[in-house]
């Protein structure tokens, strides 16, 4: 099928993945009510364009957590993409730095930061979950400095994993075993079986390794056991802060009052959302707590926004509210479960032309200069 947004990434992903693997994909907490606010937060924002005005030349550069980047996006963190290709993590990376954007790696990635950083010389960083033993994030974070990945997202947003329905209506579970039921759904995609499924269930080795425990089933499941520290509060950001010297952005902060208090602590930043709808059903979308947070930080501290970018005008969108940059989730792995390195490079070429679209159509030749005067907020949603 010939893909030309990233819609029609996500139908080729949604054709090339066992069910089990899709849903845990695609998925989002129980009613998906939240996922859906995610979308339609901008479809009620509108474009005012201004008209004859030179965009001849477009610059879209700028810095993300004190890097340049060649566009305002961060490949974002998510965990087991060896469900979708092999060596997944190694393969957004590469896409990532070709494009000119970071990427950041999940705490419960299927590959190891080492191998990650072997294979791309590019800007990387480090989302952090905290599980019960500190040390296990320390180990974690000492081989992500030695590695020289720069920026630590702390995830703050899952003290425990949101109620996903859909686990017990394809037999998905973790840790990830072969059931019947899985091999069933497994044997009728064979050309995923060939390609993913017969280097067997993918690990999270990264945790495994930061816990010293063996490659294996048992390990993922020793790994998983060990729960997130769920008495994580905000001063142990003090501690954070001594384990990492580079920057810190907190991600999974849903409120302008808890994005004011992270101004008021060391770190560099935060990251503005609801984990993509899979955690905490209900939560706002990002765009509508940057619209309130906007203007109320302090200078320099950085406010992300994630959550259903799934076109360039989105990104357009979040930086005329005020955002730095936007992380993209499902989209590249869109890209990735259906064809692999190309279809993440394409998918990221789509939003890099549709964002220089963006910007000529409405009268704006520097993203940098970018202000929510571009925009008209609807009621609504519209079309
Ligand atoms: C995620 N996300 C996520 N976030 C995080 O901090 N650590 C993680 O391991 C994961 N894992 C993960 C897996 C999958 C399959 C998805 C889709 C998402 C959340 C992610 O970083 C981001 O917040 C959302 O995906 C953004 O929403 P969109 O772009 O997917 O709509």
């Amino acid at each position: 099928m010939i893909c030309s947004n990233v819609a029609d990434y996500r139908e080729a992903a949604r054709r090339s993945l066992p069910g089990f693997a899709y849903h845990y994909l695609e998925g989002g907490a129980e009613d998906e009510i939240t996922m859906a606010r995610n979308r339609t937060a901008f479809q009620r924002i509108g474009f005012e364009p201004r008209v004859l005005v030179n965009v001849d030349a477009i610059d879209t550069h700028t810095t993300l957590a004190g890097a340049p980047a060649a566009w305002p996006a961060v490949v974002g963190p998510t965990g087991l993409n060896g469900l979708y290709w092999p060596r997944a993590e190694e393969t957004l990376a590469q896409a990532a730095h070709a494009a000119g954007l970071p990427f950041a790696l999940s705490t419960a990635s299927t590959s190891l930061i080492e191998d990650v950083r072997r294979a791309s010389d590019g800007e990387l960083w480090l989302q952090l979950y905290v599980q019960q033993d500190r040390r296990i994030a320390e180990n974690m974070m000492a081989r992500a400095r030695a590695n020289g990945f720069t920026t630590l997202l702390l995830t703050v947003d899952t003290p425990v994993a949101g109620q996903r329905d859909h686990y017990a209506r394809t037999g998905f579970a973790l840790p990830l075993r072969w059931t019947p039921r899985l091999l069933w759904d497994v044997a009728t995609h064979p050309r995923w079986a060939a390609r993913v499924g017969r280097h067997g269930v993918p690990q999270l080795v990264n945790i495994a390794k930061s816990a010293d425990i063996g490659p294996g089933i048992e390990a993922q499941a020793a790994a998983l056991s060990r729960q997130m520290d769920r008495s994580l509060e905000w001063d142990d950001l003090a501690w954070l802060r001594r384990n990492w010297p580079g920057k810190i952005l907190i991600k999974g902060v849903q409120s302008v009052d808890d994005a004011m208090r992270a101004s008021q602590h060391d770190v560099d930043g935060v990251v503005l959302s609801n984990h993509g709808g899979r955690q905490l059903d209900g939560a706002p979308s990002a765009m509508e707590v940057l619209a309130e947070a906007r203007g109320s930080m302090r200078r320099g501290f950085d406010l992300f926004i994630d959550g259903g970018v799934r076109r360039g005008s989105d990104i357009v969108k979040a930086v005329a509210l005020g955002a730095r940059g936007v992380l993209l989730g499902r989209a590249p792995l869109y890209g990735l479960a259906g064809h692999g390195r190309k279809g993440v490079d394409h998918v990221l070429a789509l939003l890099y032309n549709e964002l220089q679209i963006c910007l000529r159509l409405i009268g704006c030749a520097r993203i940098d200069a970018l202000d929510a005067s571009r925009l008209r907020l609807y009621e609504t949603t519209v079309g």
